[in-house]
């Protein structure tokens, strides 16, 4: 077994991890509370090749395997998850989507374009009345003549309001159940696409944007198919096996944040006449939670390595997620713990990782549908 990264990965970390530190987390704690990240910094990923980086060098990515692409959300998610977040919707849902299952034209029409920034991509899937059964989503799609009318509402859509380009998904027959499901590349100034901030105030995810879309007799051309008529439920699975790897690296991320920002702690803080690190439990919440930072890692690294090697990935990837997603909480939990009435503020980064990694158990499947996808895989389906 080989454990050594190559020569370009370890050159795709480096890149990632000094823009992550230098550029990204000076200034987290003010997009947090300002509720936004500037435009600018996604530009700044794009000129960098971040956001093509896994794409083939013919749409202008970077050719990137899927460790290097783990080792670039692990990097962005120690020091934010908002930005790291805002990437993996648009490198992973979306451009390694449309890499997927998009024509030729498709391909040639979107995928520069997303690579260098010009385009933000949304991948609109949740629905009110349909978040982990996603199959049962009431968004329609009737066809008339050569087009699809499209009506139905999306709820949580990461980068909706700033997005150019969203994946659609729609049932154009809702009694063939997920086998009548659409997808559809639909750019965001159509007609009848309507959106706005989602109403209330996020626990974490702070400086993403969440849109609530609409959709009122939104007319889209037969050409917008991504993928064929009732592919779209597959295609929506198949974006989100790469989406999952990027949160579940991002998650090892925010754990590996816990730890570095507990371990300084614990060797500068003082009480009872030495520093705390000298204490047993304190040493304990440490050792453990490294541990887990370690587990985590060779997990997603694992589900990285074997998506190079062709395998399908569906249960690898939902074991690291799982737990790099519930190591990280536990993580985060104790960081605060450690940091006492000081981790209980922002004036300390692990009060934003606390809140944050709420998010990554949540979106992309929570915690409980990756058992789910994990026990079928174990069982079969009967
Ligand atoms: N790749 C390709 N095809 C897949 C697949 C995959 N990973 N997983 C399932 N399929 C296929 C199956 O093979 C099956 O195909 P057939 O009809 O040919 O047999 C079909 O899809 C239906 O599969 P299931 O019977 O397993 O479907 P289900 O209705 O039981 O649902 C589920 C399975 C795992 C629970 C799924 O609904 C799921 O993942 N739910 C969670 C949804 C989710 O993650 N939502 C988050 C959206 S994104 C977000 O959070 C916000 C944002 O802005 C990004």
């Amino acid at each position: 077994m080989d454990f050594s990264l190559t020569p370009s990965q370890e050159q795709v970390r480096s890149q990632a991890r000094a823009f992550a530190q230098e550029r990204v987390a000076p200034m987290a704690r003010e997009m947090d509370e300002r509720g936004a990240m500037p435009l600018a910094l996604i530009q700044e990923m794009a000129d960098l090749g971040f956001l093509g980086g896994p794409l083939p060098k013919e749409f202008g990515g970077g050719g990137w395997d899927a460790v290097s692409l783990a080792l670039c959300y692990e990097e962005l998610g120690r020091a934010d998850s908002s930005v790291r977040g805002f990437m993996t919707v648009h490198t992973s849902l979306v451009s390694q989507c449309i890499l997927q299952w998009g024509n030729e034209a498709q391909k040639r029409e979107y995928l520069p374009r997303l690579t260098c920034g010009q385009m933000i991509g949304c991948y609109c899937l949740t629905e009110p009345n349909a978040g982990s059964d996603a199959a049962s989503m009431e968004t329609t799609a009737t066809l008339d003549g050569d087009q699809y009318v499209l009506n139905g509402e999306k709820i949580w859509i990461t980068s909706g309001n700033i997005a150019h380009l969203a994946i659609v998904f729609a049932n154009a027959e809702p009694k063939l159940k997920h086998k009548g499901i659409c997808a559809f590349l639909v750019a965001t100034d159509t007609p009848g696409f309507r959106r706005e901030k989602m109403r209330g105030k996020e626990l974490g995810h702070r400086a993403s944007d969440h849109a609530h879309v609409v959709f009122e007799n939104m007319r889209v051309p037969k050409s917008a198919l991504l993928g064929a008529a009732g592919d779209g439920f597959k295609v929506a699975m198949s974006a989100l096996d790469h989406g999952r790897l990027g949160v579940a690296a991002g998650a090892l991320g925010v754990a590996q944040a816990c730890l570095d920002a507990s371990i300084e702690f614990a060797k500068t803080r003082r009480q009872f006449g030495q520093r705390i690190g000298n204490f047993e439990m304190i040493q304990s919440t440490l050792a453990d939670m490294a541990a887990g930072v370690d587990g985590a890692r060779m997990l997603v690294y694992r589900a990285a390595w074997l998506k190079d090697q062709g395998v399908k990935v569906t249960r690898d990837v939902s074991i690291a997620k799982l737990f790099a997603a519930e190591t990280a909480a536990q993580a985060a939990s104790d960081a605060v713990l450690l940091h006492g009435g000081r981790g209980y503020s922002n004036e300390y980064p692990v009060e934003r990782y606390y809140r944050d990694i709420k998010g990554l158990q949540i979106y992309e499947g929570t915690a409980h549908i990756q058992r789910i996808v994990i026990a079928r895989e174990l069982l079969g389906r009967e």
